[in-house]
């Protein structure tokens, strides 16, 4: 009998966020204990009407919603465009949610979760680190209670050109990552030098074919519009960067990982928002965060596969 993990959830659905929310949700070792918001693939308020419309559709409209920061915590709003206007293009027969968010802003639900919990609790973040950021100058107390923090973002390593010095949810809000990284609170990463490991191409949409559901026709049209932006800037396909994070909070042993010390800049022109791994103690500065260096893309892609089928 597994023993679900419970998790709190902060995203910025978004399709692979998306993605992510419905497997955290099949998924018999996850207790979605609540969902959190925040501003990137589109405005907070269309993220928080995405991640509600979803929820409803699988059957998990219980699940506790917040809406969460509309903006970065120091530098200028910035919104994606792989996604849509409205953040989750490519499924206009989704309908728009009957539930509504709770009534308390994103970072006093999670502190108030992580409060009341017996045990500390995984914290999965898939977007900007927003609401995290300023739950960790608000809430202090509840530090603690973060078993650990499973982040996508970041790139460490320029294995090819289609790695750039910095990742979206870094250089949505490299300050809020900076107060993350400096708190202390375990993290792990799961940054593009994985995420790019984990392509939607003709393999996978095979299989998805075989998925013969409402929702797996929901997903591979989430997929196939989601995939335009790589296809067109990268020649790739879409790439399951959130599901890949929120995969690692059922199975962690999908990737190897290795601690450095993880700085963020926020001060270069062209290096705005870049994550820059320290492996050899060569600055001195503590080991603040695990990376995900390399990843079974192959089990991966099965448990993925597994919790979308029947
Ligand atoms: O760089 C990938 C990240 O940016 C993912 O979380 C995706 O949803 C976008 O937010
Ligand atoms: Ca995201």
């Amino acid at each position: 009998m597994t023993i679900a993990t419970p998790i709190l959830f902060d995203c910025d659905p978004g399709h692979d966020d998306a993605i992510a929310l419905v497997m955290a949700h099949r998924s018999p070792a996850i207790k979605l204990l609540g969902v959190t918001t925040t501003c990137g693939n589109a405005e907070v308020k269309k993220t928080t009407a995405n991640a509600l419309r979803i929820l409803e559709y699988i059957g998990a409209g219980d699940v506790p919603v917040a809406q969460g920061c509309h903006r970065p915590l120091a530098r200028s709003l910035v919104l994606g465009t792989a996604d849509g206007p409205s953040g989750l293009e490519g499924s206009p027969y989704l309908p728009q949610a009957t539930i509504k968010p709770v009534d308390q802003h994103a970072v006093d639900f999670l502190a108030d979760k992580l409060r009341a919990s017996p045990e500390p609790i995984l914290v999965v973040a898939t977007g900007p680190l927003s609401n995290i950021g300023l739950m960790i100058l608000k809430h202090r107390d509840v530090l603690p209670k973060i078993k650990e923090l499973i982040w996508m973002g970041g790139v460490f390593y320029r294995k090819s050109e289609i790695i750039t010095p910095t990742e979206f949810n870094a250089f949505c809000d490299p300050e809020a990552l900076k107060i993350v990284l400096d708190s202390g609170v375990p993290i792990l990463m799961v940054g593009l030098d994985v995420t790019m490991q984990v392509l939607i191409e003709a393999p996978q949409y095979a299989e998805l074919a075989t998925i013969d559901t409402p929702l797996g026709k929901l997903v591979n049209d989430w997929l196939l519009f989601y995939e335009k932006l790589h296809r067109n800037s990268m020649g790739v396909g879409g790439a399951m960067h959130d599901p890949l994070a929120l995969a690692l909070a059922i199975d962690p042993t999908l990737v190897r990982t290795r601690p450095a010390h993880i700085g963020v800049d926020l001060t270069g022109t062209y290096a705005f928002g870049a994550t820059v791994a320290d492996f050899w103690s060569e600055r001195g500065e503590k080991d603040n965060a695990r990376i995900a260096h390399e990843v079974d893309a192959d089990r991966f892609f099965k448990l993925m596969f597994d919790l979308l089928g029947d």
